[in-house]
């Protein structure tokens, strides 16, 4: 089969396409032949950082890429219950762990997928996986109706979905990305919209009961500034907080963590209810096809990613 593969850790150009043997389902996983993948921030991490590669690889190299996948199930494990040959499915497989998903075939534990909705694409069942794994996991828990709550970086990835997750949850949605992108998060249901670029929203907001924070440590310093007491931040870019960031939020009585999303087959079936009844709907900005990773990755790096990019098999 096809594959995209990573022989040393560094910049667009170690990407390279190989042939190598399809991978065998083990007892409890599924062989999904892929037909659409989707990108995220952490693929351009571990392609360039060697620790975080380490961590999540392990030291085997060439490592395969990619965690995020939409697809038809080819074969099963003896053990496999759930789905059958010829199932569409999606899921984000073994993260963290080795995803191996740029490929033309993945075998993925079956606890890490769910059958596709049939109203959503491959490509748009792609973009929903890891990014609105990370906003269910990070509200479901902790949001409830009526709480007022920070969503940083509304336009990306995961801030589009977690703005949808929000509301339906019956929360306040104030959400900061710049003024090209207002009417998008408008659009998807946010009260308000903080230009970070032109405004200080450490200054406009108070009394926020939850934050979602996926920029910097200044970010999180800004935020802890805006709470209310008892309020909750959580972390997804930075996850280790510097003595002073954490002593800021113990001050002022506010519960800082860090959360790494998990693969859950459970929570990919709430994702599916939720696609099946409209109440989330995934902004795809562009399909690249598999020969244009380097194109994909370019765009990931810039920063400036509106929703979610996918690459087509
Ligand atoms: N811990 C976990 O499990 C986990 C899971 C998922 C993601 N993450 C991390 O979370 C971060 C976000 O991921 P993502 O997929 O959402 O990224 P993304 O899609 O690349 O985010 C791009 C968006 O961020 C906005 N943005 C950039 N700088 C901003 C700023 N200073 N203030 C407000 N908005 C800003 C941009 O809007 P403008 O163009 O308008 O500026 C753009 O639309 C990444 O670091 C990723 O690795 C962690």
């Amino acid at each position: 089969m096809k594959a995209i593969i990573l022989e040393q850790i560094g910049g667009v150009d170690n990407l390279m396409y190989k042939e190598i043997d399809q991978p065998v389902p083990k007892e409890n996983e599924v062989l999904v032949e892929v037909k659409a993948l989707g990108l995220n921030p952490v693929d351009i991490k571990v392609r360039s950082i060697e620790p975080l590669a380490d961590a999540i690889y392990g030291k085997d190299r060439p490592l395969i890429l990619g965690w995020d996948v939409a697809g038809v199930v080819k074969a099963t494990g003896a053990g496999v219950s759930k789905f059958a040959p010829g199932d569409k499915v999606f899921g984000m497989t073994n993260f963290p762990g080795a995803g191996k998903a740029y490929a033309e075939y993945v075998a993925t534990p079956e606890s890490h997928l769910a059958k596709m909705p049939e109203n959503v694409s491959f490509e748009q069942a792609a973009a929903c996986t890891l990014a609105p794994l990370t906003a269910l996991q990070a509200m479901k828990p902790r949001v409830k109706s009526g709480d007022k709550i920070l969503i940083q970086a509304g336009s990306g990835g995961v801030g589009h979905f977690a703005i949808q997750i929000a509301k339906h949850l019956g929360a306040h949605v104030t959400t900061t990305c710049s003024a090209k992108n207002r009417e998008f998060v408008m659009g998807l249901g946010a009260d308000q919209h903080i230009d970070y670029k032109t405004q200080a929203y450490e200054e406009m907001l108070s009394d926020i009961d939850f934050a979602f924070e996926m920029l910097d440590e200044t970010t999180i310093a800004n935020s802890i500034k805006v709470m209310k007491e008892g309020g909750k931040i959580i972390s997804i870019a930075v996850h280790e907080f510097p003595e002073e960031l954490q002593a800021a939020a113990t001050n002022r009585g506010v519960n800082l963590s860090n959360l790494l999303v998990q693969s859950s087959g459970e929570d990919m079936n709430t994702l599916r209810g939720m696609l099946e009844d409209g109440t989330l709907k995934p902004h795809v900005s562009k399909v690249y096809d598999f020969s244009e990773v380097a194109e994909a990755h370019n765009q990931i790096e810039s920063g400036r990613t509106v929703g979610k990019l996918v690459m087509r098999m």
